[in-house]
């Protein structure tokens, strides 16, 4: 992957890269295609990767579908795929790590809280990923919001001559945040899984009309979650934007997120305020 990258840069290409889990949808094709539209070649990596999953998370049953993501990767006009293995990620095994990449701020809570190590791990394998394509830019859905904060930290302060691109959150025509997970939803989730975007826009039309209370967003946001059945918060919370700590008085540019189980399934959205 490395030798193909310092090639596609000797023949004057710049190199655009699309990290991904795989189980490719629309969300991921609009990254490429954002990618793509800066003129560079893009390389999109497929890899679930180990270490940012927690013992009792979906890593086992996380849906894996290379063929068909190599068909929308082409469709999108990907120029390389890398889609390593484990042994080739992680020297030792992925239970096996002696040094890890850890950013310690935005990383803290939330996500960070409830997914210890998570962060961790995404860290890690964004590090080595960055190291083995060096791409001049790499794209990064704002769905996964405090990830794209994460990554932007460890690539200021570990001194990465990378450009983030933050590409905003593709949804359903009825707002669901499209992401791999939904999957998981049978039918009935999939309708409660609706409120959660609702709850989101819910709270930026009442900050719109006025509002800054960042409990008053919250209680509204929570409100709407409780009124469907089949779906239980986990949090919702009104954060500033950069740091993702908590604030006194709403502003623009802050951030309201969410997280929700849906059935079993654990969903995250967000939106700015
Ligand atoms: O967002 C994802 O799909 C993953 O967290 C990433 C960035 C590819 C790292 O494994």
């Amino acid at each position: 992957m490395t030798s193909a990258s310092a090639a596609l840069k000797r023949a004057g290409r710049a190199v655009a890269f699309v990290p991904t889990m795989g189980a490719l949808h629309e969300g991921h094709a609009t990254l490429m295609r954002r990618a793509r539209e800066t003129g560079a070649a893009v390389i999109a990596s497929i890899y679930v990767n180990p270490t940012q999953f927690g013992p009792k998370e979906d890593l086992s049953k996380y849906p894996r579908t290379l063929e068909a993501d190599c068909t929308i990767c082409e469709r999108e006009g990907v120029t390389a795929v890398f889609a390593p293995t484990d042994a080739e990620m992680y020297t030792d095994g992925p239970g096996n790590v002696s040094t890890w990449v850890d950013e310690s701020q935005v990383a803290r809570r939330l996500e960070g809280e409830r997914r210890p190590g998570h962060f961790r791990g995404v860290c890690t394998v964004v590090a080595k990923l960055f190291n083995t394509v060096q791409p001049d830019a790499a794209f990064f859905g704002q769905k996964d919001y405090q990830q794209l904060k994460v990554i932007q930290r460890m690539v200021r302060d570990l001194r990465y001559p990378i450009q983030i691109v933050p590409v905003a959150t593709v949804r359903e025509a009825d707002g669901l945040a499209m992401s791999s997970r939904n999957r998981y939803l049978n039918a009935e989730e999939r309708s409660h899984a609706l409120v959660v975007s609702l709850a989101l826009k819910a709270a930026r039309e009442l900050f719109l009309k006025g509002e800054q209370n960042p409990e008053r967003l919250e209680a509204v946001m929570r409100e709407q979650v409780v009124g469907a059945s089949l779906a239980r918060l986990d949090y919702a919370e009104v954060v500033d934007g950069e740091t993702l700590e908590r604030i006194t008085e709403a502003r623009p540019g802050d951030v309201a997120l969410i997280a929700a189980y849906v059935g079993a399934t654990r969903l995250i959205d967000n939106l700015s305020l």
